[in-house]
């Protein structure tokens, strides 16, 4: 069932949006709109009960007006609601309907996704499904897929992909993976193995023997132990000497890392392109690494990396020079005021945020908008960092993103499907929620 939700008018020209609004919506009343001039661009109206209410006018600078704003092209936004955004995404595609966005993603208001004016004649057509928290009030797809878990019928063909850690109870990858070979149909299944690092090798081992082993996750602490164990690296692990994923190619078992991409996959998710921007990352761990080169292959103009121990930066440096990004000054935790002068986005690839007693990097004090600021961190989901950044005014992002898409990008590349994304958010989310109610 799909709802109209409300009406939003970008106003560039409220005089050519007046005509759009009464011929292809087929209301009548003119909308109770006076917007001062470039000062708000876009304005919300509820269609909801035949009455039609003014709501919070968004402001320049929230996403969805930025979205429309680059756009540019589209007068009229009209947002519905519906039961399954997953089938209306698929009905729609299969009708040539295009998405401004890969993916549906999770606003404040639920699942949501932006088709493309060009479909709709220059409308602006947005797609929401409240995402339900609980378990009681589920509906449609996302919450039949809960609702059946006897959907997932074993059988001796059954693929088997595995996550390989210590300790690994905490993991959401089963959560979302599982969900996301359910939506597909898969007679496939994801389970956690928690390895102590003695036994890795034996592990490897079996995997490989095991004909149902489809591939995997690795995650702390093998990600670099596991290498030489392998059989071989892709293009984007080789220069990582460390691997979040395996792939399976015959009886050879192939390290590959999506680390990296599934941080810069959630930038572009929320709205952020990095190209020629400036970027601090601190750390200088696997994840900076990965980070690193995903964000050099992207196209950012200048990297800083600072650690607190500072050989460790200069070979993440020197990683970056063999990849061939040049462009790249290190430092100790120390020289965070310096480069914050100069800085776009903040990256934070330490794991400080796990930490409860540690203290903080730097004086958070320093974080100021414009810059972006980030923490891999997503448990919490909001780490002093980034609620000290927050409370400065920038904008922040954590790492269930990151987490999200490395497991999409694996995902694809495991079954050579498309992933289901909302699906995987959401069981993500939820395992999250299970995880913080635990806590
Ligand atoms: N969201 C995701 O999907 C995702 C994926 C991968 C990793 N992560 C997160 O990213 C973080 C880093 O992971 P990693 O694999 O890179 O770990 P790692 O290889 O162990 O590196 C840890 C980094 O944190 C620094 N550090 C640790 N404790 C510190 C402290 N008290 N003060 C200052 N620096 C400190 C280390 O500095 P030294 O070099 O001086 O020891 C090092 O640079 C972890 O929190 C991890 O959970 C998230």
């Amino acid at each position: 069932m799909i709802r109209l939700d409300h009406v939003g008018i970008l106003v560039r020209n409220i005089s050519e949006a007046l005509p759009l609004y009464r011929e292809l919506l087929g209301l009548t009343a003119d909308p109770p709109v006076e917007l001062p001039e470039q000062q708000v661009r876009v304005a919300f109206l509820h269609a909801g009960d035949g009455q039609l209410e003014l709501l919070e006018p968004m402001t320049p600078d929230c996403s969805l007006a930025k979205v429309l704003a680059k756009r540019g092209e589209g007068l009229l936004h009209i947002c519905f609601e519906v039961d399954d955004i997953e089938a209306s995404l698929r009905h729609l595609e299969a009708a040539g309907v295009s998405l401004v966005d890969q993916h549906a993603w999770t606003s404040p208001h639920g699942l949501v996704a932006f088709l493309h004016p060009k479909s709709f004649r220059g409308v602006s057509i947005e797609l929401r499904q409240q995402v339900i928290r609980g378990s009681k009030q589920k509906r449609g797809t996302l919450q039949e897929e809960k609702a059946q878990p006897t959907m997932l019928a074993l059988s001796g063909k059954t693929k088997v992909c595995t996550s390989l850690g210590y300790p690994i109870a905490q993991s959401l990858s089963p959560a979302m993976q599982t969900a996301a070979f359910r939506a597909r149909g898969l007679d496939w299944i994801y389970i956690a193995w928690g390895v102590r690092p003695e036994f890795l090798a034996v592990t490897v081992e079996a995997l490989r023997a095991n004909e149902n082993f489809a591939g995997g996750n690795v995650t702390a602490p093998h990600k670099e132990t596991i290498v030489p164990l392998l059989d071989g690296l892709t293009r984007e692990a080789e220069p990582l000497r460390a691997v979040n994923v395996i792939l399976r190619d015959g009886d050879r078992l192939i390290g590959h890392s999506t680390d990296g991409a599934g941080y810069v996959a959630a930038l572009r998710e929320a709205g952020y392109n990095c190209r020629g921007k400036r970027v601090l990352i601190l750390g200088a761990g696997g994840a900076a690494r990965a980070v690193g080169v995903a964000l050099a292959d992207a196209g950012v103009a200048e990297i800083w990396i600072l650690n607190r121990t500072v050989t460790r930066a200069e070979s993440v440096a020197r990683l970056l020079a063999d990849a061939g990004f040049s462009h790249v000054r290190v430092g100790p935790l120390a020289e965070a005021a310096s480069a914050l002068r100069q800085i776009d986005l903040v990256v934070n690839a330490t794991s400080v945020g796990l930490q409860k007693e540690a203290p903080p990097l730097f004086d958070y004090g320093l974080l100021r908008p414009p810059a972006l600021v980030s923490d891999l961190v997503f448990f919490p989901r909001e780490t002093l960092f980034l609620r000290q950044a927050r409370e400065q005014g920038c904008r922040t992002m954590n790492g269930l993103g990151m987490l999200l898409h490395q497991a999409v990008l694996s995902f694809e590349r495991w079954t050579g499907r498309d992933a289901p994304v909302a699906l995987m958010r959401h069981a993500l989310l939820e395992a999250l929620e299970a995880r913080e109610r635990n806590a």
